[in-house]
């Protein structure tokens, strides 16, 4: 077979030679220019959704007739547990299965199987809840570890008017107590908070969810993407959210998980259970970002924001050996420069970038 030459852009450096991809497995480990090792791949696995979130997917743009990518185009299960096998070997240890919508991709249990199969990765999904009561079971059978579920708001009107496709708050709530009834647990409830949206229900929504063993968790509206018209004033900052949690019901803060956690904890002093706050626009953590993605069509991303990404497709597709794959993931990580959200301007946030809904948030 003839030796895959792939095509570069230039940010994205080229292929490892064979010492470093030699010491990343016996690391296990591969660093970035920044020294921060790969640690998660976010994979997505679809760019459809059925709900038109305003700051994600807009029905100005992702209206009746906008091209999604044609089923050929998508990551095949094979392709995706491939990846996923190999970036095990230089040091990922949790993969998050995102969308657009998850579990609008057939037979995602099927996948999350063949996933369970490859020793030491720990697997997470980020889903909007709505069909969870449909797939939970066959999820959580499959070897799902955790599940985090967005919902924008507690107040229907508000949610209603978030998601643009009038699903109720009653019905993600029906997902979140589906996966509660088959044994998932520390299930996250992502809150998107936009200034003059839903920030009048941050205290509601923390109301709602203290005690019940779920963790509410506040997100900053983040710039991503060309089409959620983002400006810096909507922006509702994490420290103004944990004051208005903390009025109502004093907070301390906790120790994170793991390092590089993308939230920060914080426990009720009552021992209520705990939240998070997500601070990408006020608290960058770029220093610690040790995230890559991969979007539907197989391309990775080394950054949330950036513009393009490497077409690990196209190697996949073109017969490439393991070795050829790992060199190019090395080469593509070890290159790395990231940190968009610590350079962030009212300029930069203009920039075209890629959509979450095709990377995955
Ligand atoms: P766990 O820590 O495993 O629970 O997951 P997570 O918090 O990384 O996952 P989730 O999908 O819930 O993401 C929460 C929010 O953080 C979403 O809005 C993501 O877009 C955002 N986020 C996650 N990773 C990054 C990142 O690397 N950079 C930025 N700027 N935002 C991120
Ligand atoms: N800013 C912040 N969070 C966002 N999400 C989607 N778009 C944005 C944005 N512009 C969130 C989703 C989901 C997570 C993966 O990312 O609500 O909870
Ligand atoms: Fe769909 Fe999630 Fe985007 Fe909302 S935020 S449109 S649920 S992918
Ligand atoms: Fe990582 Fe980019 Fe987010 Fe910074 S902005 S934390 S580099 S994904």
């Amino acid at each position: 077979m003839p030796k895959i030459i792939p095509i570069f852009d230039a940010r994205a450096g080229r292929a490892a030679d064979d010492s470093a991809v030699a010491l990343a497995l016996a690391e296990g480990k591969v660093r970035d220019r920044r020294t921060r090792a790969l640690h998660d791949l976010r994979i997505s696995v679809t760019d459809k959704c059925n709900f038109r979130c305003t700051y994600c997917m807009p029905k100005e743009v992702f209206a009746p007739g906008y091209k999604f990518l044609p089923q050929p185009d998508l990551l095949s299960f094979e392709e995706i547990t491939r990846m996923a096998r190999l970036a095990r070997t230089v040091g990922v240890e949790k993969i998050r299965i995102t969308g657009g919508e998850p579990l609008l991709r057939r037979d995602l249990p099927k996948l999350i199987e063949m996933l369970a199969a490859i020793e030491g990765l720990e697997l997470t999904l980020t889903t909007n809840g709505s069909l969870l009561p449909k797939h939970a079971s066959a999820l959580k059978s499959a070897g799902l570890q955790r599940i985090t579920v967005s919902l924008d708001s507690m107040d229907d009107a508000t949610f209603r008017a978030m998601n643009d496709m009038g699903v109720g708050v009653a019905e993600v709530l029906a997902g979140i107590d589906a996966a509660s009834a088959v044994g998932f647990t520390g299930i996250k409830v992502n809150m998107v908070v936009q200034r003059g949206v839903n920030d009048h229900g941050v205290v509601d929504f923390a109301k709602h969810f203290k005690g019940s063993g779920h963790i509410a968790r506040f997100i900053e509206f983040m710039d991503v993407g060309t089409s959620n018209g983002w400006r810096m004033d909507d922006v509702v900052p994490s420290a103004d959210v944990i004051q208005q949690i903390s009025q109502w019901s004093p907070l301390v803060v906790a120790d994170a998980n793991y390092e590089g956690e993308v939230a920060k904890r914080w426990r009720y002093a009552d021992g209520g259970g705990e939240i998070g706050v997500i601070s990408s626009v006020t608290q960058a953590f770029c220093a610690s970002c040790t995230r890559a993605r991969m979007s539907t069509d197989g391309k990775l991303y080394t950054c949330l924001f950036a513009e393009k990404g490497v077409d690990f497709r196209a190697m996949l597709r073109a017969g490439a050996s393991d070795a050829e794959m790992l060199a190019l993931l090395v080469g593509v990580w070890s290159t790395r420069e990231d940190r968009y959200s610590e350079i962030r301007t009212a300029e930069t946030a203009k920039q075209r970038k890629v959509e979450m809904s095709y990377i995955g948030g």
